[in-house]
């Protein structure tokens, strides 16, 4: 027996029937919903009894889309072109009633209605091009005839949701609802009756205008420009522009186009990253019900470029935060971080008081007791194990009991820094990565005796603070560095052939990387995991000879690439070249193709991914990943170094 609520609820509230969507949590469009849905539509308007429909969903919106992990297998009918053509011939006005978010073939449906009324919150758009997809359910051919092609290609091609009044004034909705949505849409309804209002059928509305006869043109050339990599960009271009056809030839242009994205491997790759992302959060040693600790104050110790970006994550999540440095003159400096950090904010569009309100939830001081009053403090301090040990002996001391002491750490020993305090169970890692106010992610690192309490709270203030929090276990380079390192043994074993700095660069750019490892490492400065490698004695000798020269990068206007005063183009440089090779001894070049070399690094880079697997200190592929997309720019459409690993070169 199945005791679970029908996915489609029939209600009549006078000669107005209510088809209500009920498919938690999101009413995502499952093959049993649509099937639901179809029918039911299919019942009430061959009833006796309605005059009127009106399509709502059940808890926190309309409908979010297709139902994502269909996409993999062939999709059964009916699907939403199917549900739409019935809704659309008939002969009782169907009204759409909007809450939360109207996305994807959730959108499509609603358009597919004679009419739409939404909530002032609500949200709608045609997010598909954020999975390598071209909407398929007719969004691309009823958008641009509802709203014209300019605001119609912004939405399908850039994927962004508008909001209700921006949806009302440009004609995608006809009004919004104050009060109760469901009685106001059945009273929408019940006017369109007694008013004998026309049915109105988007299929049958002119195409849209073209602006200017170079619209398309100009489209695809800012594409190019800003997205050389992604396809589903020029997909949704194609397909938009296929609306200027007479209706059925351009949903079959669309249908078309549609195949040919989920079939893509971009695709692919988009959509598993969409359910990596919210796997993250489910950790295996982290049950839904463990406990986690209310965070209200945070502390971070030391104020240099990491802490100072954590102070910034943690003061705009809300959290109030205090900031402390070892002395006057450094705590000046980061005042001054943070000040330029939230002056530019400005300039990008913050209002001022808010910045404001958000720079004095930033206490600064040299007097590490303050950190009595923080429930979570977070070590962010060079990277030198006796400098940490003595800060968490102090925490220990000054911190209140139940307070959780994270530490930012890249690769010490967490075990070490738990055990110079009472309290091991409260010690956890945080790990940002750089610059931490922009990337996505977050590693929470399990040490041996970290509490479960203790690392939900982590996983939990990863999440406040809109980041992407991943569980690591512990070990030297946690999973993000330790594939880091792996990539630049590869990188200094490619050296060693005679492949050029320009040529590692140029592949993993052409492989999707926004700048190659060397650029990368010349904006990060050379000198700090110089140092890191050197404390560990690891060894190498050709990626270390620009930094034994004297080249700390960027910041010295000379690395891997030298940079004129003031600017921070990497210009090719064959000093650092030539560096190199007097350090390999041997200046001949071996030819690498750059999937050669693409595939030497990433290789090496999805076999550690396998050793973490293997000891545990990964829970899953997908977390890899993640951390790999969001922390260190592998292009996201290539699923990251595990996702591509498994369909290149599974060994
Ligand atoms: N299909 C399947 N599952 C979905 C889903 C979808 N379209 N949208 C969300 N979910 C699942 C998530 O995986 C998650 O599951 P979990 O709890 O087991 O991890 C759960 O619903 C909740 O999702 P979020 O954690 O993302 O919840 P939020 O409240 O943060 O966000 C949302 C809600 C804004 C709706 C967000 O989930 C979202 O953006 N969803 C995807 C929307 C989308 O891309 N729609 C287009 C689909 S493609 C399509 O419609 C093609 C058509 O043109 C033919």
């Amino acid at each position: 027996m199945n005791d679970r609520a029908p996915l489609v609820r029939t209600e009549h509230v006078g000669a107005v029937a209510i088809l209500t969507i009920d498919n938690p949590p999101v009413n995502a469009t499952s093959h049993a919903l649509r099937t639901a849905l179809k029918a039911a539509i299919e019942a009430v308007l061959g009833d006796l009894i309605t005059q009127a429909v009106v399509l709502i969903g059940a808890g926190r919106g309309f409908i979010a889309g297709a139902d994502i992990s269909e996409f993999d297998r062939k999709r059964d009918e009916p699907l939403n072109p199917a549900i739409i053509a019935v809704m659309e011939r008939a002969n009782k006005p169907i009204v759409a009633a909007i809450h939360g978010h109207a996305l994807g073939g959730g959108l499509e449906l609603a358009m597919g209605c004679h009419y739409r009324v939404a909530t002032r919150e609500a949200r709608m758009g045609q997010p598909e091009v954020k999975l390598g997809l071209t909407p398929g359910a007719g969004g691309t051919q009823r958008l641009p005839r509802l709203v014209g092609l300019p605001l119609a290609l912004d939405m399908i091609v850039g994927g962004d949701p508008i909001a209700a009044p921006l949806a009302l004034e440009r004609g995608l909705i006809d009004s919004i609802i104050e009060g109760e949505l469901r009685a106001g849409a059945v009273a929408f309804a019940d006017n369109l009756v007694r008013d004998k209002a026309p049915l109105k059928r988007v299929r049958d509305l002119p195409p849209p205008e073209l602006p200017d006869p170079e619209f398309f043109v100009q489209a695809r050339a800012d594409l190019t420009k800003r997205r050389p990599h992604l396809q589903a960009h020029d997909s949704c271009v194609a397909a938009v522009e296929a609306s200027l056809l007479p209706f059925d030839e351009g949903l079959a242009r669309e249908a078309e186009i549609f195949a040919a994205t989920v079939a893509s491997e971009q695709s692919k790759a988009l959509r598993y990253q969409f359910f990596a992302e919210r796997d993250a959060a489910k950790v295996s040693y982290l049950p839904a019900d463990t406990p986690v600790r209310e965070v209200k104050q945070v502390a971070v110790i030391g104020g240099g470029t990491m802490g100072s970006a954590i102070a910034i994550c943690c003061a705009d999540a809300g959290y109030g935060v205090t900031l402390v440095e070892a002395d006057p003159a450094a705590l000046a400096r980061a005042r001054a971080t943070l000040r330029k950090h939230y002056d530019s904010a400005i300039k990008r569009g913050l209002k001022g008081d808010e910045a404001e309100r958000r720079l004095t939830r930033i206490v600064g001081t040299t007097a590490i007791d303050a950190v009595s009053i923080a429930d979570l403090v977070v070590e962010a301090v060079t990277e030198d194990l006796a400098l940490k040990q003595q800060i968490f002996a102090a925490l220990d001391r000054m911190a209140k009991p139940e307070a959780i002491l994270a530490t930012n750490t890249s690769y010490l020993d967490i075990d070490t820094l738990a055990s110079a305090t009472h309290r091991p169970e409260n010690v956890i890692g945080l790990h940002f990565f750089a610059p931490a106010t922009q990337m996505r992610v977050i590693e929470v690192v399990r040490a041996t005796k970290s509490s479960t309490e203790a690392l939900a709270t982590g996983m939990a203030v990863g999440r406040k603070l809109r980041k992407i929090p991943v569980a690591a276990g512990a070990c030297d380079g946690f999973i993000g560095n330790r594939l880091l390192t792996a990539r630049w043994r590869a990188t200094e074993a490619l050296l060693s052939e005679g492949i050029t700095i320009l040529d590692i660069d140029r592949a993993m750019v052409a492989f999707g990387f926004a700048v190659g490892p060397f650029v990368a490492a010349d904006m990060a400065g050379l000198d700090i995991s110089y140092r890191a490698r050197k404390q560990r004695g690891r060894n190498l000798p050709l990626v270390d000879a620009i930094v034994d020269a004297g080249r700390f990068g960027q910041k010295t206007g000379a690395g891997y690439y030298r940079y004129d005063p003031g600017n921070r183009t990497p210009l090719p440089d064959p000093e650092a070249q030539a560096i190199v090779d007097k350090a390999r001894g041997s200046t001949t070049r071996t030819s690498l193709s750059a999937d050669e070399i693409v595939a030497r690094i990433l290789g090496a880079m999805y076999d550690e991914g396998k050793n973490l697997l293997k000891d545990g200190i990964a829970e899953r592929a997908s977390d890899i990943d993640v951390i790999w997309v969001y922390g260190y720019g592998f292009p996201a459409y290539r699923g990251g170094p595990m996702f591509y690993g498994e369909r290149n070169f599974k060994r």
